[in-house]
């Protein structure tokens, strides 16, 4: 595995270890995971046989669990998130929910076919354009003729559009993480649109990401973190969204 890789996967190693099966292990805001659930459920067919890659302790199979008839499988490169996925089916008691260890990067053929495959931020881990594009035609190899790929990754161009308002109202920009390169979506569905057909890119995030990140923080205090459980983020996380502001994104791919 190539040294930034191995950094990255021990990055994730740590939260793992830090976090077990709790959410923070994979994402710092309860209303950000609400909305890409939301937007995961409006578009996966519950009676379907479902992958998730790079699927973290397993939070959202979990949540999804409760409303699907159809068996959900998640493999993620981190033992230690995976250990806390496989600790939790047990306390819990989970039936036709599988976990494995495993890297998006590899040969994905001993995984299985499926009829969908879905994504939530692992595309962006990946430090080029080059493996992104490769882990998302790997995932397509695994896909049933007429599958459905659901990416929710995090966009360049939709950072770029927060970040003018919050330089207009004065506030710094929100930089990506050092383990993290945003999709430049443009590039990533033209790559993509020679094996894959492309469906259509959902804006889910764009009103949670301008009242949060924007108002909110302008509100904040100097010297004060903003809260994630905010009122104005409670307000805009039940509202339908607008605008391309929010990175958080859900790219769907079918198979041909
Ligand atoms: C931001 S976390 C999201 C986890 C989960 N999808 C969720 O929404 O809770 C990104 C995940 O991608 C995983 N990941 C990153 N690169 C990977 C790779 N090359 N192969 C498999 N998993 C990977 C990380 O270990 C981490 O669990």
């Amino acid at each position: 595995m190539p040294d930034k890789i191995q950094k990255i996967k021990a990055y994730w190693d740590a939260q793992g270890r830090q976090h077990g099966s709790d959410l923070r292990a994979t994402m710092p805001d309860p209303l950000l995971k609400e909305l890409e659930l939301d937007a995961l459920k409006e578009v996966l067919d519950p009676s379907k046989a479902t992958l998730e890659a790079g699927c973290g302790n397993g939070f959202n199979l979990f949540a999804l669990q409760k409303s699907f008839q159809a068996s959900l499988c998640g493999f993620d490169y981190s033992e230690e998130l995976i250990k806390a996925a496989i600790g939790h089916v047990a306390k819990e008691g989970y039936t036709d929910i599988d976990f494995s260890v495993g890297n998006i990067l590899d040969d994905l053929s001993a995984t299985g076919e499926f009829e969908q495959i879905f994504t939530d931020r692992c595309l962006i881990n990946l430090s080029t354009h080059e493996e992104q594009c490769q882990a998302a035609l790997n995932l397509a190899s695994i896909l049933s003729s007429g599958g459905l790929l659901a990416l929710v990754e995090c966009s360049k161009q939709s950072l770029d559009n927060l970040n003018r308002l919050r330089n207009a109202a004065g506030l710094s920009e929100i930089e990506v993480h050092w383990h993290n390169r945003y999709l430049d979506e443009d590039e990533f569905i033209a790559a993509l649109s020679d094996e894959m057909i492309y469906v259509q890119t959902v804006a889910f995030s764009s009103l949670y990401y301008i009242a949060s990140r924007v108002f909110n923080a302008a509100l904040t205090s100097e010297g004060d973190s903003p809260d994630y459980m905010a009122e104005i983020n409670k307000c805009a996380r039940k509202l339908p969204s607008v605008g391309d502001c929010g990175p958080h994104k859900l790219f769907l791919f079918r198979k041909p």
